[in-house]
């Protein structure tokens, strides 16, 4: 880990950050994962209304803040803020303003190279992580002058790249030596080893978290996720215009057939909003479901990722 700036290289138990998930991701699961001793981050988004952001970050920051004067010694991670840079989403700036206020450790930005977020955040002495799909987005990302990428890669749950990890991770470790965070299908120890194996720092893990009891899902969502596997996961641009991962079965659930939906998707869309919205209704999933056993707290599944990681490495070792 020693390309990670200190607040990350010294303050985690595992090198994961827990990525943001829309709806999924509330304070609950974000304070139970930096206590776990991994980065949780949640979508600003999820804060409605916009002045519901301030309150949760004032929670997360004083039981951070209490946890770790009650325990100087764990390892409490720092917590991270998804911003969604695109022109549909008109809370941008205040939002970047109340996360400097709050000064948020680490801001993750997806979509749009992040010139806006990245002065006001450097300016407070937080971190910015860009996500992206492709080696041109990771390069017009560094030149805005983030502090790492996070690549987006096959299998990923919600809006994912198709590049395998091999290539993508590859690439872009021709050009630039400094944080790379991994996602797509990750939800085991030794996928976290292999991440760094490959050359990235950090894995970045969703739907693993999605089958926790501090995630903000519905109980048929989790136990859709401890039942599924990959062949459940459908990658489909027709609920939002976007190509994403989806569970098949909730698709059945919400009327569609998986099988036969239209590639057109501007038909669906109005569909999708009136009668089984993407997200609410619609789940998202990455491939790496088929290893996810069960519905537990998120220390538990810490513990566990922690247990296969240390024996993916004697294992490496012997
Ligand atoms: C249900 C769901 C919602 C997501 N919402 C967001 C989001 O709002 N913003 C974002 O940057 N990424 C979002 N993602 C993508 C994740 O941050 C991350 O890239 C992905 O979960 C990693 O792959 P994995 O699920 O296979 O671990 C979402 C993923 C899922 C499964």
């Amino acid at each position: 880990m020693n390309r990670l700036p200190p607040i990350l290289r010294d303050n985690l138990a595992l090198p994961v950050i827990a990525s943001p998930m829309f709806i999924v991701s509330g304070p609950d699961l974000v304070i139970a994962q930096c206590r776990a001793g991994i980065v949780g981050s949640f979508p600003a988004l999820n804060a409605r209304p916009a002045a519901m952001l301030d309150t949760w970050l004032t929670r997360i920051t004083e039981e951070l803040a209490a946890a770790r004067a009650a325990d100087p010694a764990a390892r409490i991670a720092p917590f991270a803020v998804n911003q969604i840079v695109h022109a549909s989403n008109d809370r941008l700036a205040e939002d970047v303003e109340t996360c400097a206020r709050h000064r948020v450790p680490i801001v993750i930005t997806s979509l749009r190279a992040p010139d806006a977020v990245v002065r006001p955040v450097h300016g407070y002495g937080g971190l910015v992580f860009h996500d992206v799909t492709t080696v041109r987005h990771a390069e017009k990302a560094l030149e805005a002058g983030v502090d790492g990428l996070i690549l987006a890669c096959a299998g990923a749950g919600g809006h994912a790249g198709t590049l395998s990890p091999f290539a993508l991770v590859g690439e872009v470790r021709r050009f630039y030596d400094g944080p790379l965070i991994l996602s797509g299908a990750i939800t085991t120890g030794s996928a976290i080893l292999a991440a760094q194996a490959m050359g990235a720092d950090l894995a970045y893990m969703g739907t693993r978290f999605i089958a926790s009891a501090e995630a903000n899902a519905a109980p048929a969502y989790k136990d859709m996720i401890a039942g599924a596997s990959a062949a459940d996961i459908l990658y489909t641009p027709f609920f939002t215009g976007v190509p994403g991962n989806y569970l098949a079965p909730s698709i059945r659930a919400a009327g569609l057939d998986p099988d036969t939906l239209p590639t057109a998707d501007k038909t669906a869309m109005s569909f999708a909003s009136d009668r089984a919205k993407p997200w609410r209704d619609v789940w998202g999933a990455g491939q790496g479901v088929g290893t996810i056993p069960d519905v537990r707290p998120v220390a538990e599944i810490v513990a566990g990722l922690a247990r296969e990681y240390r024996a993916a490495r004697a294992g490496l070792a012997a």
